[in-house]
């Protein structure tokens, strides 16, 4: 995997021979200074973080949902064409109320199969475009018009493999959303679909998301726990909002102890312990979590908390059209609050790949040199 252009590794040569040819006519304080100005790979290392750094580096994606990272543009085109009516101001509101009245715009402007098969297909290319080497999109299946929820999940599943056979740089697999907003009825029929395409090889577990202000985990955990039975990893949104009933949720999830937590924005120094004993990795949303949680800068983020105890954790978008990001953004965002280094945010993007599902392409990831 090449990691820097090849002309910029010809700008870097020259520069090298350039400084090198100074270093016989100028003092020595005069070169390094020069060096560390315009950075060889020794000193960027040292550098804080550059976005163009996030961009170019092999990423995954493993907490993306498909309704909450439309294109902009597909989104805007579809208000219109669907008539949906919204003030500007509605889509500038990203707390929790707020983003989930934007996710009720988005579902009334979407209606058809013909609308997804376009959305995805926008998604892969947009995420391959920020060098996602492997992206976990998750999407809650619901009928639309004619078509059945069966009918969406077989429509996802071709447009991966298309998108696959068409590029080599991107692996796509699925993860079927559970929505606490629904019934079990609901959540029992998308584990049903998630059991009946899992032989596909690209669908690997179920998610459980959705409006934080509805029901809770224990009302669906026997779905999740069949799951499990089945061979299907779990991933968990959880600890989103600072109350009572989130908190013992919270305690409640982890008693199930999901293959993963989505955010875990709000714990107590018990939860913080279980958490690190159970091991479990924490997929971690900057800016989602920022307006959520109305977090005054991303250096208020509790990433740093998890990073020095090297718990298991990665980086990533939620919904990309709500929150007005992509996954470099995310990277740099969060890393430049901390001045981490090029090298302290390699270590933060392989630990990333330690949370990816799919374990044969993990093994993969694991021979990536950054
Ligand atoms: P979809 O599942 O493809 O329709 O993607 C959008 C849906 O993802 C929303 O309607 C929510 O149910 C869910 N979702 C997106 N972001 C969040 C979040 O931060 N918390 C909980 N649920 C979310
Ligand atoms: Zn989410």
């Amino acid at each position: 995997m090449t990691f820097f252009s090849l002309n910029e590794i010809n700008t870097l040569l020259i520069w090298e021979m350039y400084l090198s040819k100074l270093k016989n006519i100028l003092p020595r304080a005069v070169v390094k200074h020069s060096y560390a100005r315009f950075g060889s790979s020794a000193t960027k290392k040292e550098e804080t973080v550059t976005l163009e750094f996030c961009r170019k580096a092999p990423k995954v994606e493993l907490h993306a949902h498909l309704h909450g990272c439309i294109r902009p543009s597909t989104l805007q085109e579809y208000l219109t064409e669907k008539n949906v009516k919204y003030t500007p101001e509605e889509f500038k509101t990203k707390d929790m109320k707020g983003a989930f009245r934007i996710f009720d715009l988005i579902h009334a402007a979407i209606d058809n199969l013909k609308q997804i098969d376009r959305i995805s297909e926008e998604l892969f290319e947009d995420f391959a475009k920020e060098n996602v080497v492997y992206l976990e999109l998750r999407s809650t299946p619901r009928h639309l018009g004619s078509n059945t929820a069966d009918d969406y999940v077989a429509l996802l599943l071709d447009k991966i493999a298309k998108f696959e056979q068409k590029q080599s740089q991107m692996k796509i697999r699925l993860l079927l959303s559970v929505s606490r907003a629904e019934d079990i009825e609901k959540a029992r029929e998308t584990l049903a679909l998630a059991k009946k395409y899992k032989s596909s090889g690209y669908i690997l577990g179920i998610d459980y998301s959705g409006n934080p202000f509805q029901k809770t985990f224990t009302y669906f955990q026997e779905v999740f726990q069949e799951a499990r039975d089945s061979n299907l990893k779990t991933v968990v949104h959880c600890a989103e909002l600072p109350d009572e009933k989130t908190l013992q949720e919270t305690y409640d999830v982890l008693k199930f102890k999901p293959d993963r937590v989505g955010h875990f924005n709000y714990f107590n120094d018990e939860l913080f312990n279980t958490i690190h004993e159970l091991n479990i990795p924490i997929e971690m949303c900057p800016t989602s979590n920022k307006f959520t949680m109305y977090l005054k800068d991303y250096h208020d983020h509790h990433f740093i908390k998890y990073y020095k105890t090297k718990h298991p954790l990665c980086l990533c978008t939620d919904d990309t059209v709500v929150f007005d990001t992509n996954i470099s953004e995310e990277y740099y965002r969060m890393l430049k609050a901390f001045n981490f280094t090029e090298e302290q945010a390699k270590e933060v993007i392989k630990r990333s790949y330690e949370c990816v599902f799919d374990e044969k392409i993990k093994q993969e990831l694991r021979q990536i040199s950054l």
